[in-house]
């Protein structure tokens, strides 16, 4: 199907979902097109070349397909990519941050964890973050590997995800954090889990309604916004495209957004 005027959403799996459900609510008559780039995920244990090249293709094949803005729906992308993309493509892109401003804002006691992928973490625009609003707290950096691959396989709560979340949160909770920043979008989907290790009297700050929220202003201030009728629907559409197999991102899509979703190649 050919789409017109879509939003464009990548991410190097299934993490963005956790915006993309908000969007939804959002900006219900809006059509989608969601890129996972599974073949190439994980993007947070690579370097800077490779989530340029690869965000490179995901952007391209979106504005192809027909998106007039792209939601780069991962803190590692972002955090490498977002600057350049916005001069070179001439369209607007939305990135996702770690939230380290809210979290300070919420943050009782003035020590503040922050949970996201190694790329994330070492990036220098995320260094810049920190500084900027982070001036005031303590804030400490827990890199996560392998928690992304786990949510990825669709696998939130197995004795290995629990394992590994055990380690990072504990190492958190020893610094007696009462906020943690899920950095990550595929940390989302792993809030119930990380939830029973904190109990409640931890803060735990997403994002993902604010990206959604920041795209909305964006459309109406760009006059980018579609009225019902003008994408494909009145219930705008969302079409699934994966670098890797389909089969199994359409078994993780379902299983996350606990629908039965068609994916698409996209090679
Ligand atoms: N979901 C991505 C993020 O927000 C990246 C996960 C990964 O590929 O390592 O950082």
């Amino acid at each position: 199907m050919a789409y017109k005027n879509a939003i464009g959403i990548f991410d190097s799996g299934v993490g963005g979902l956790s915006i993309l459900q908000h969007i939804r609510q959002l900006l219900p008559h809006e059509d989608i097109l969601y890129v996972a780039d599974s073949a190439y995920a994980p993007y947070g244990c690579k370097d800077e070349t490779y989530v340029e090249q690869r965000s490179k293709v995901m952007t391209e094949y979106l504005l192809e397909q027909g998106a007039r803005i792209i939601v780069i729906a991962c803190n590692t992308a972002t955090a490498s990519i977002i600057e350049k993309f916005r001069k070179q493509y001439g369209i607007p892109f939305i990135g996702v941050e770690p939230g380290i401003k809210p979290a300070v804002e919420l943050s009782k006691n003035g020590n503040v964890g922050i949970m996201a992928t190694t790329g994330t973490i070492s990036s220098s625009r995320y260094s810049e973050l920190s500084q900027r609003y982070g001036s005031t707290v303590k804030l400490y950096h827990q890199a996560c590997p392998g928690l992304a691959d786990q949510v990825e396989a669709g696998l939130i709560d197995t004795q290995e995800t629990i394992h590994l979340l055990d380690d990072y949160v504990t190492r958190l909770m020893q610094k007696q954090v009462d906020t943690i920043v899920l950095g990550c979008t595929h940390y989302s989907f792993l809030k119930p889990v990380i939830r029973q290790i904190t109990g409640d009297s931890i803060t735990l700050v997403d994002t993902s309604r604010a990206i959604a929220e920041q795209l909305a202003r964006v459309l109406e201030q760009e006059t980018l916004k579609n009225t019902p009728g003008q994408g494909t629907s009145d219930r705008g559409a969302v079409a699934y495209f994966t670098t890797g197999s389909m089969a199994s991102t359409r078994t993780a899509i379902s299983r996350l957004l606990g629908q039965k979703v068609t994916v698409n190649s996209l090679l």
